[in-house]
């Protein structure tokens, strides 16, 4: 398996998303003994968000770009490459404003290219190239949005997720959101860290194929 993890929250060593998203990884890779990570920091290594130049470029046909607009493309390719290269992405970020960090924003901007991330088929409808994309969002939330609680309708997070991978071709991406992490008590922040982590050993066990983890009771019996 390759993965393409994604971090992207600006509070380094201090975020929770990130912590999160290594401790998949771990509990991944003693899953999957091929595990190759390819690791992207968005916040450490920031993408462009899209200027007046990539936004002509994206939509001139290839053949047709300057080499002005190749230049100003150039990231975006090889992002592009990097993502269709994997064949499983964990992306991690925190809730910034009821949606995504500005640097996932940049992140996704440069991902969704026309001919390169999707086309058009034969009746014009949008066919993504990640139809086959293993695909996990990990998400720290400061309060609790979870279905059926009053602040439910303020996340604007996942149906912005769901709306731009589906747009690529992700149909049934995986979830685990990590809330309320600071509008809450310490027990609740607890509470909330070790259920993200629970539903992160199902992922990690069900990516791996359903085998134990190596180094486990079961492993070694
Ligand atoms: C600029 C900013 C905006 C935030 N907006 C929200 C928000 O809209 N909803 C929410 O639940 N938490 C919000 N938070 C809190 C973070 O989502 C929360 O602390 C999260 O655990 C941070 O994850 P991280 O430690 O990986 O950066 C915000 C935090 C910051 C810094």
């Amino acid at each position: 398996m390759k993965l393409l993890h994604v971090d992207s929250s600006p509070k380094g060593e201090h975020s929770n998303s990130r912590a999160l998203s290594r401790y998949f990884v771990d509990r991944l890779g003693e899953r999957v003994p091929d595990l190759e990570i390819d690791y992207l920091d968005v916040a450490a290594e920031p993408l462009s968000p899209p200027s007046g130049l990539f936004t002509r470029a994206i939509y001139t046909p290839p053949p047709e770009r300057t080499d002005e607009m190749n230049v100003e493309l150039a990231a975006s390719d090889r992002l592009c490459e990097r993502a269709l290269d994997a064949n499983a992405l964990v992306m991690a970020m925190p809730m910034h404003n009821f949606s995504m960090p500005a640097a996932f924003k940049a992140f996704v901007d440069n991902l969704v290219r026309v001919g390169v991330t999707y086309t058009f088929n034969e009746d014009g409808r949008p066919v993504g190239r990640f139809g086959r994309h293993r695909v996990l969002f990990i998400t720290s939330r400061g309060a609790d949005l979870r279905a059926g609680g009053p602040m439910a309708h303020m996340d604007a997070l996942t149906p912005a997720l769901r709306a731009a991978f589906g747009f690529i071709g992700v149909s049934a991406p995986e979830f685990v959101d990590a809330q309320p992490l600071q509008f809450a008590d310490r027990a609740a922040h607890e509470a909330a860290l070790a259920r993200a982590k629970a539903e992160l050993d199902g992922v990690a066990r069900e990516w791996g194929g359903g085998l134990p983890a190596q180094g486990s009771e079961k492993q070694k019996a």
